[in-house]
């Protein structure tokens, strides 16, 4: 079961359950539409993040098939709130997790989001009894492949105009790594 003690602290983050008082930030993320450009959601209202914040803040353990795990992310420095990570089981037969980020645009570029998915990934494979975890992102989200590729995971898939989302036919690249991969690639980066 991946139920951790929190904050996860990172070199720069402290990853913390959402809060009702992240409404405002989430919101405040969410509603640029860069942001929002290839996820599935829209633009946020006030309403729509306090809903959102509510409904994450119990998402603080995966043990079981279809649970999602999300934490906000938040710099350690001035306490802000900057974005988040989640985890969703897929399957627990396969072992499988898909992972998911988003980083406030004005935050973006200095490798938080990397920071804080391979807290999170660390804490996964060492709690659940994980194979394999995917990600998944739009095949323009160039931003979203790259951090996938940077966490060493491998793209596997390119489907073309396999979703309709936003009222048109989207390519979605498919990414993956197996327990395997993520135990030697920790080692390889002098992790214990
Ligand atoms: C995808 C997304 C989460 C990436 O956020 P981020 O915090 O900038 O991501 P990263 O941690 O990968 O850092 C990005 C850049 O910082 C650079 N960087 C700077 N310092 C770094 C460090 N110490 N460690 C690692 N990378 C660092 C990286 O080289 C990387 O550059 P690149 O994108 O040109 O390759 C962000 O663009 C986003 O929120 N997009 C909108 C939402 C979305 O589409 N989410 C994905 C849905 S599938």
């Amino acid at each position: 079961m991946l139920r951790p003690e929190f904050p996860i602290v990172t070199e720069r983050l402290l990853l913390r359950p959402f809060l009702e008082e992240d409404a405002d930030a989430l919101a405040a993320i969410h509603a640029h539409p860069s942001v929002v450009r290839y996820l599935y959601t829209d633009v946020m209202t006030a309403e729509d993040a306090l809903d959102a914040v509510r409904h994450r803040s119990g998402a603080t353990s995966l043990e079981a098939e279809g649970d999602q795990f999300g934490v906000a992310m938040i710099l350690a420095d001035d306490g802000a709130f900057i974005g988040d990570v989640s985890l969703v089981y897929r399957s627990e037969q396969n072992g499988l997790a898909e992972i998911g980020f988003v980083t406030d645009p004005a935050h973006r570029g200095r490798g938080l989001a990397t920071e804080a998915a391979r807290a999170v990934l660390d804490l996964a494979f060492e709690s659940l009894d994980l194979h394999r975890v995917i990600g998944r992102c739009d095949a323009r989200n160039l931003a979203s492949a790259r951090l996938l590729a940077r966490l060493g995971l491998r793209q596997e898939a390119h489907f073309v105009e396999n979703e309709f989302v936003k009222g048109e036919w989207t390519d979605e690249l498919v990414f993956a790594i197996l327990r395997s991969e993520w135990s030697a690639g920790r080692r390889a980066a002098g992790e214990p």
